[in-house]
């Protein structure tokens, strides 16, 4: 294990930085380049270990994929659905959320065997989720211990029964594992969220000429046997951004530009809180490209107060709340978040990961079964904490050791490299030192 030793910023964070590639966007580029008939090529892919998993699950289906780590950029060749086959062995997919439960909505329209898994984590992930609605389809489909968790067989068919279905907690996995799913079926199918979960699965496809209704929070998707390939340029992370975000709001006298930040309206609630906790920013759109503006945001330090996030703002920033639990510790008064019980469900339990790591620090936070009360401002001190191999966990309690007053030891810090393996680059470039690693058995 590698232990991250941070110690407080010297200096303000100054700098133009360009956005660190996005996640999200990449995997969903990967599976829909699988699903076009052609060449997909994708600039501005985000390199990181989950989005390989994806990489390679897909080339064990029978996609011709060639990376271009250097440029950012990955080729995809694929005759569309007849290019994918059953796998000759299990599909792999790491510390990957998004990856199991997006391509199993793709399997499902494979005719033959697929089966997956993951590693610790992915093995506790909850995937009754998409179990009961892929199973609508016609498919035989099974999880470990009663259908809750990983390992997932799936024995897909290359015709799928339309369905309709409610998902009971907005996540933009399960409503892109069910529109994959959808494409293959033999009429239109019907889904709705309760909350605007992202869209980029939606826009995407689209972009290749589908056909996906929406209606307030119900879709409409039609089948698509055959989809053109087109390129992507893909904007950059919103969510790793955030950390570099946080970072630049707390360490005072800073100021940092990101450049070309994703900007789809549903991933820019950390925006709207930190604006709402009095950050100071300013965004500026430069683009749109298949329906995702992006653009340019400039972040100043600033003094915060608390603020209350309420259910309705949780998919928007669903990744971005242990980082903005972290700003909470340093903002006046108290914020309160609630609504946000599928934070317990993610890589680690993050509302407990992230209460106990802050309250290590001396951060006065409490966990609530859905979420977490700050009261700030504190200063807070040095300590170790863990990471609880998770990522978004780790760079939080980085930035928190940028402001606190002594070192701060963040243990297993490699998961970085699940989401944003650039990360201590970046803050690099921003003139933050890079810490200390040292390593333990
Ligand atoms: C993701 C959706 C979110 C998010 C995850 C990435 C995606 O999960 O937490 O990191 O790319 O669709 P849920 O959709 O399950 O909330």
């Amino acid at each position: 294990m590698k232990n991250a030793h941070i110690f407080p910023a010297s200096q303000a964070l100054q700098g133009d930085m360009l956005c660190p590639r996005d996640k999200s966007f990449s995997h969903r580029a990967a599976m829909v380049g699988a699903l076009a008939e052609g060449k997909t090529g994708v600039e501005g892919f985000c390199f990181c270990q989950d989005t390989i998993s994806t990489l390679n699950c897909l080339s064990a289906l029978g996609v011709q994929i060639d990376l271009f780590s250097q440029e950012k950029r990955v080729v995809i060749q694929s005759n569309g659905w007849s290019s994918l086959h059953e796998p000759e062995n299990i599909l792999e997919v790491g510390n990957s959320g998004t990856t199991i439960r997006m391509l199993s909505g793709i399997v499902a329209g494979v005719d033959g065997l697929s089966i997956l898994t993951g590693d610790e984590s992915i093995r506790k992930r909850p995937m009754k989720r998409i179990i009961e609605p892929l199973r609508s389809t016609g498919i035989g489909m099974g999880g470990r211990d009663a259908d809750r968790y990983p390992p997932l067989y799936i024995q897909g068919k290359n015709r799928l029964r339309p369905f309709s279905h409610r998902l009971a907690v907005s996540s933009a996995q399960v409503k892109s594992c069910l529109i994959f799913a959808a494409l293959r079926g033999e009429s239109e199918s019907y889904l709705e969220e309760p909350i605007l979960s992202r869209d980029h699965t939606e826009n995407m496809l689209r972009y290749l000429g589908a056909r996906i209704e929406r209606w307030e929070h119900r879709l409409t998707v039609f089948p698509a046997f055959s989809l053109p390939a087109k390129d992507f340029c893909l904007p950059g992370d919103a969510s790793s951004a955030a950390f570099l975000m946080a970072a630049a709001t707390l360490v005072r006298g800073s100021r940092v530009v990101i450049e070309d930040m994703g900007l789809n309206p549903t991933r820019t609630g950390f925006l709207t809180c930190l604006r709402e906790m009095g950050g100071e920013v300013s965004v500026t759109v430069e683009d749109e490209t298949f329906q995702e503006p992006r653009g340019n945001v400039l972040v100043e330090s600033s003094s915060l107060r608390g603020m209350e996030v309420t259910e309705e703002m949780v998919p928007g920033l669903i990744d971005e709340i242990p980082i903005l639990a972290v700003l909470a510790t340093q903002a006046v008064g108290t914020t309160v978040i609630s609504g946000a019980a599928e934070l317990r469900v993610k890589e680690s339990d993050r509302l407990h990961a992230i209460a106990e790591g802050l309250s290590r620090l001396g951060a006065d936070i409490s966990e609530r079964p859905d979420g977490l009360v700050i009261q700030g401002p504190v200063h807070l001190r040095g300590g170790r904490v863990a990471s609880y191999g998770d990522h978004r966990i780790a760079m939080s309690l980085i930035v928190a050791g940028m402001v606190a007053d002594d070192e701060v030891e963040v243990e297993d810090m490699e998961c970085i490299g699940i989401s944003y393996p650039d990360f201590f680059d970046d803050l690099k470039k921003i003139r933050y030192s890079a810490p200390k690693i040292t390593c333990e058995l």
